[in-house]
């Protein structure tokens, strides 16, 4: 059993859970995931490491309420505890050096957070543009200011929050500037297309951390594939992150949507 040592809610759907797992603490690296089982009729879903520490031992990550199990996560308190916490799985991002543009949309926000801190971390120039629907959907705002960027870029489909409009306006504007030379992508499918097709433009290398279906996280159920340059790849072990011009995104987001009717089934019945 994982001890919560601490919850925080930053929205109505989003919450940051900081679990006592003192092994994972010392292995992980950002761009890595943990599973996580609430109880032993559960099923086990992914979430980003969001921040860690070995010496005091605990792991964070955050999620955002879309479905029966991020539901009855969201009811736990601290001093709670999680049947199982599985990691660190994936493999780490990789941390060139050079000028970083990080993109995150909505939820993948918290992925993108521990992908910053840690380029900045290893000496690089990091721009950041946030993404969201709307500005109560902006995740991790203060943490992100909170870092020493080169620029925070926000955007927000209404205009509630910084520019109105999607990432990739921003994101063209630093590739005909010259102003970075590598991108990393998370969010929504359609974020981290239109994201590779701009850089596509500009041949600019990008990076996108894939999000699809899992179950075990280890390779073995075949859950995960996803198809990358024509060949079939399982983001669980080879990813998640991968060349984001290769990614076929079509077959993702069908992939990602095969389990909708059923999700939205379990969700009812847990408001029974
Ligand atoms: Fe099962 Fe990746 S989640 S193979």
């Amino acid at each position: 059993m994982f001890e919560i040592l601490e919850k925080t809610q930053y929205s109505e759907k989003v919450f940051k859970f900081r679990v006592h797992a003192p092994q994972m603490a010392k292995k992980a690296h950002a761009g890595q995931f943990l599973m996580v089982r609430t109880d032993e009729h559960g099923e086990r879903v992914p979430f980003t490491f969001a921040d860690w520490n070995p010496e005091e031992g605990w792991i964070e990550f955050i999620f955002m309420v879309i479905g029966k199990t991020t539901e009855d996560l969201s009811q736990l308190q601290a001093g709670d505890s999680i049947l199982d916490v599985t990691g660190p799985l994936g493999q780490p991002t990789e941390m060139k050096p050079g000028n970083w543009c990080v993109i995150g949309g909505g939820v993948g926000l918290a992925i993108a957070y521990p992908v910053a801190r840690a380029l900045v971390d290893a000496g690089n120039k990091v721009t950041v543009i946030m993404g969201a629907r709307t500005k109560d959907l902006l995740i991790l705002t203060e943490q992100f200011r909170e870092l020493p960027l080169e620029n925070l870029i926000i955007t927000t489909d209404d205009g509630s929050e910084g520019e109105k409009g999607v990432v990739t306006a921003p994101l063209e504007r630093l590739c005909e500037d010259h102003a970075i030379d590598q991108v990393f992508a998370v969010g929504p499918v359609p974020m981290m297309k239109f994201s590779a097709l701009t850089c596509e433009k500009y041949d600019m290398p990008i990076t996108a951390s894939l999000n699809p279906i899992m179950v075990d996280g280890t390779g073995m159920c075949g859950c995960c594939r996803v198809t990358v340059g024509g060949k079939t790849k399982f983001a669980c072990v080879d990813g998640p992150d991968f060349d984001a011009t290769q990614v076929d995104w079509a077959d993702l987001a069908a992939r990602q949507g095969s389990y909708r009717a059923e999700e939205h089934v379990a969700l009812e019945h847990a408001h029974e």
